[in-house]
């Protein structure tokens, strides 16, 4: 007998909501992680999923999802509209903090982005072993990415994978969005390191999406973009994002990927979304973020996936050799809290625009007076559109 084995491609999404927490944005309860798996296994059941795993970073409730209907499928999306809305009736039951914070929108469209949830998908052929990490963060904003991205992707003393093996050797494309004009440059690494670089360094404005290994095309990474603020006009929460990378076997090991973490670099928001602080990795058991509402955590979860379905996870940064990385984050918390409220540890102004701060300057106004004689300050000589951190008016 033949059996002929249709290939069949998977889909893994991972969509988010900050749906509400306990005692202020500290933790989600876990009776809104029930009412939405509830949602997810009746779907499971039904045949829309294959597979499921809710979970949470903080106050962020994550839904972990395969299934075989493509990226931004409408059935998929109305499941996780419907378990953030469920859950988000829990939440308001329990007069939870912020209860509905990142539903932007009563009603649902078709597909969940740009009604607040964000949202990571990507559809592959799976390998006959299909290892992937699925990244978490909560007190900061998608761009937070954009540095471990790089390193795991165009940088050889990170990924040692670049140098030695001939299916990473070619390099990697990065399609790089940019927020703010909805549009999006693919670049290639190693040629266009430089000038990828030129814009993934203002990670509010330029978010590196999609990474594709060059040798086929093949799907590597993917980042949720959505940016709160932008969508609302003002400051709902931070816009907690999270990614999914394929690891190994002609991909960068999971030891490359995580290696990219072990720099607890600068990422904006933090308290009230307004400041910078050093993105922590820690065991899901401590992404509780409660000093000055932080510093920013990420987690990490490990699955094989086989046949469509979640094996796993295994809770990647429980390592004791992320501990000096976690102690460094520390030092550089308790550096930048003595700043207070100066920059560079809050925002600069365009991103405080979208805060409550506008509305305490107003006040000011009037209260200025000309000053005769002084001289104006000029207009920079060359400008470019491509480098300001606000919408255009
Ligand atoms: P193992 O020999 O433990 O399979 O590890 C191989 C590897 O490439 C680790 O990065
Ligand atoms: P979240 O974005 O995690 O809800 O945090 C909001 C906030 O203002 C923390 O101080
Ligand atoms: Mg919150
Ligand atoms: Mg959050």
């Amino acid at each position: 007998m033949v059996v002929v084995l249709e290939r069949v491609k998977t889909t893994v999404s991972v969509i988010k909501a900050d749906i509400g927490s306990i005692a202020g944005h500290v933790v989600v309860h876990p009776d809104t992680i029930a009412a939405a798996t509830r949602v997810l296994a009746e779907a499971k059941a039904k045949g829309i999923l294959v597979d499921f795993y809710v979970t949470n970073a903080g106050d962020d409730l994550e839904l972990i999802m395969t299934h075989r209907r493509g990226v931004d499928s409408p059935e998929i999306h109305e499941v996780a509209w419907n378990a953030f809305r469920e859950a988000a009736r829990v939440a308001k039951e329990l007069g939870l903090y912020a209860a509905g914070q990142d539903l932007l929108s009563e009603a649902f469209s078709g597909n969940v982005r740009g009604l607040g949830p964000g949202v990571a998908e990507m559809e592959f052929y799976e390998r006959p072993s299909e290892p992937i990490a699925v990244f978490m963060a909560d007190k900061t904003e998608p761009g937070a990415f954009n540095l471990p991205m790089f390193r795991v992707f165009a940088d050889p003393f990170n990924t040692s994978g670049l140098v030695i093996d001939p299916k990473l050797h070619h390099g990697f494309k990065f399609e790089i969005y940019d927020v703010f004009e909805s549009r999006s440059v693919t670049m290639n690494a190693p040629e266009e390191i430089y000038d990828i670089l030129a814009l993934i360094g203002t990670p509010g404005r330029y978010i590196v999406r999609r990474v594709y290994r060059r040798l086929d095309d093949e799907i590597a990474a993917v980042v949720s973009v959505e940016r709160l603020s932008l969508i609302a006009g003002r400051y709902v929460g931070k816009d907690d994002p999270v990614a999914v990378v394929r690891v190994q076997a002609g991909f960068p090991a999971m030891g490359e990927v995580l290696e990219a973490f072990a720099f607890p670099h600068l990422v904006a928001g933090w308290m009230r979304g307004s400041h910078h602080g050093p993105l922590m990795p820690v065991p899901q058991r401590y992404a509780k973020c409660t000093r000055f509402d932080g510093p920013p955590r990420l987690v990490g979860l490990g699955f094989q996936v086989k046949n469509s379905r979640l094996i796993g996870p295994v809770d990647l940064f429980d390592d004791p050799a992320f501990d000096e990385t976690r102690r460094l984050a520390q030092v550089i918390a308790d550096y930048l809290r003595r700043h207070g409220p100066f920059m560079p540890h809050r925002l600069g102004p365009e991103e405080m625009e979208y805060t409550t701060l506008p509305e305490v300057l107003e006040k000011l106004k009037g209260r200025f007076q000309k000053v005769e004689g002084a001289v104006k300050a000029a207009e920079p000589r060359v400008k470019s559109e491509l480098l300001s951190t606000k919408p255009e008016e």
